[in-house]
């Protein structure tokens, strides 16, 4: 069973160390691996803006360095009046390694606030198998 409250939190605690002095919009992620270890990340922005890293894809990092292989479920955590969901890069970033039914939990510090699967987010998606 998923703990879908570490998951958010996990990203809650990420989003602590955001880097985000042009934006101001501080950004935390958090992806389960097939083993049920949890990677976090943060947004880390650049004075060079689109060089700017989202806080999924850093955690993408962490999780493939520490050997994980796919992404089980993704919690994302931001602040404001819309919900947070990844980005349409991040979407694809994420896709490579996971399949349309893992869940994409979108929070704020506060509580879950949406639930989506990848396959809602990205549908009928290009991937890995595309190249086969
Ligand atoms: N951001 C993320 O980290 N993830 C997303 O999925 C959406 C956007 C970051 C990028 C930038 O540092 C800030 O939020 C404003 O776009």
């Amino acid at each position: 069973m998923l703990d879908t409250d570490a998951l958010l939190e996990a990203a809650r605690a990420a989003r602590g160390y955001a880097y985000a002095p042009y934006s101001r919009f501080a950004v935390g992620a958090a992806l389960m691996d097939e083993q049920g270890r949890i990677h976090a990340g943060c947004n880390v922005e650049n004075a060079a803006y689109p060089q700017g890293l989202c806080a999924e894809a850093v955690a993408l990092g962490h999780l493939v360095l520490a050997g994980g292989q796919r992404i089980t479920a993704v919690a994302v955590v931001g602040e404001g009046a819309e919900l947070v969901t990844p980005c349409g890069g991040c979407r694809q970033k994420i896709r490579e390694f996971a399949s349309d039914e893992i869940p994409v939990l979108v929070g704020d510090m506060q509580s879950q606030r949406a639930r989506f699967t990848l396959g809602e987010l990205l549908p009928a998606s290009f991937g890995p198998g595309h190249l086969k």
